[in-house]
């Protein structure tokens, strides 16, 4: 049986994650394994992120994690999710977007996806102040640049999309983004069956507003902080955060968690919108190899949707629980 480590953290983390495992006690069976993360585990322990918890990140098949709240005034306090991050070398970080049946959004049919590189980039974390001036280290290698353009085609291929497209700003960031950009044209070359084109991100930003059926059906790889702002501003494309789910994917380790916060203002009112966790638990299943449990929760999230039996966030006013209990029964 595979083993997952659960770490539901804080704010509307801890309902979010109980429903989560409910649902997949239903359609399969796991071991869970609970993971102590976040603000509460600082308050009681003294570290957001325990070594106990590192170590069975270590050993478990998979990572569900929900959300933590991080306090923007304690300094040196490193948010766990950075540091699963990187300890497990989580490379790629995907999000898919695909749009759900009856949220009002302008672009209604919307299905592709982003992988933004989450390891080094201007993320990497060299960063120095000399008296009035600050600086950041943006680091862009051979390596990172590979395996991430590698994960991106292969999803397009696994997902049967037909284009990839390389973001990026070779043209200003001549060193750094040249190297991404070479590095990525050279891994495109391999899979002559994929379109592939590149394209500036302030360009892509704006078309990502304008007209992201640009971007229907293919796949956006990109590096760290374009990647970052990139995927927030989609997941408004398809109804906003509550709905966005993502993957961290290493060679062999994988963390799964919806793209929102920990809303603390919703903790405890059983009206943050499921969606977000639930879809990442459906990709937690897929990398398992429990396919068809990850499929059959997939449906029963849209079908819920078609239903209109969902939350306030995305125009309907059911409770989490109603809209849980629905995606449970629609499972069968
Ligand atoms: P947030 O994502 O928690 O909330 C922003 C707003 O989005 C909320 O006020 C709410 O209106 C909406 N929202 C978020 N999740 C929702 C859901 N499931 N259903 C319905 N509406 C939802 O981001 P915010 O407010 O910037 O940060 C709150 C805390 O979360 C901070 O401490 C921040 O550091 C932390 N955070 C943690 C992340 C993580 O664990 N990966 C990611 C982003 C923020
Ligand atoms: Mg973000």
């Amino acid at each position: 049986m595979k083993k997952i480590l659960f770490i539901e953290g804080d704010g509307i983390g801890p309902e979010l994650m109980s429903h989560a495992r409910r649902v997949v006690d239903s359609i399969a069976k796991v071991e869970w394994v609970q993971g102590e993360a976040g603000f509460a585990t600082f308050q009681k322990t003294g570290t957001p992120l325990p070594s106990a918890t590192l170590e069975a990140a270590k050993e478990c098949d998979a990572i569900l994690f929900c959300a933590v709240t991080t306090p923007p005034n304690i300094p040196n306090y490193r948010s766990p999710i950075v540091a699963l991050r990187k300890e497990l070398d989580l490379y790629a970080n995907l999000r898919p977007f695909a749009s759900l049946p009856n949220i009002p959004t302008p672009f209604p049919a919307l299905n592709f996806a982003i992988v933004r590189e989450n390891t080094e980039g201007m993320y990497s974390g060299i960063e120095k102040r000399d008296g009035d001036t600050a600086y950041a280290t943006r680091v862009i290698t051979k390596k990172g640049s590979e395996r991430i353009t590698k994960f991106a085609f292969e999803y397009a291929a696994r997902r049967g999309f037909s284009k990839v497209t390389i973001v990026h700003k070779a043209n200003v960031l001549r060193v750094t983004d040249g190297l991404f950009l070479e590095v990525a044209r050279s891994v495109a070359a391999q899979y002559p069956g994929i379109a592939c084109e590149d394209a500036l991100v302030d360009s892509v930003a704006m078309r990502l507003v304008k007209s992201p059926q640009d971007f229907d059906n293919g796949v956006i790889v990109t590096t760290n902080l374009f990647g970052d702002i990139l995927s927030d501003e989609s997941s408004a494309l398809i109804g906003g955060l509550g709905v966005a789910p993502s993957g961290n994917y290493g060679e062999t380790r994988a963390l799964f968690e919806p793209v929102h916060g920990s809303a603390p203002k919703y903790a405890g009112k059983d009206v943050a919108n499921p969606t977000g966790m639930l879809l990442s638990t459906a990709m937690m299943l897929e990398h398992i190899g429990e396919k068809e449990a990850s499929e059959k929760l997939t449906r029963a999230v849209r079908e819920c949707y078609l239903q209109k039996v969902t939350t306030h966030d995305v125009g309907g006013s059911a409770k989490t629980s109603e809209m849980v209990e629905r995606i449970v029964k629609l499972m069968g």
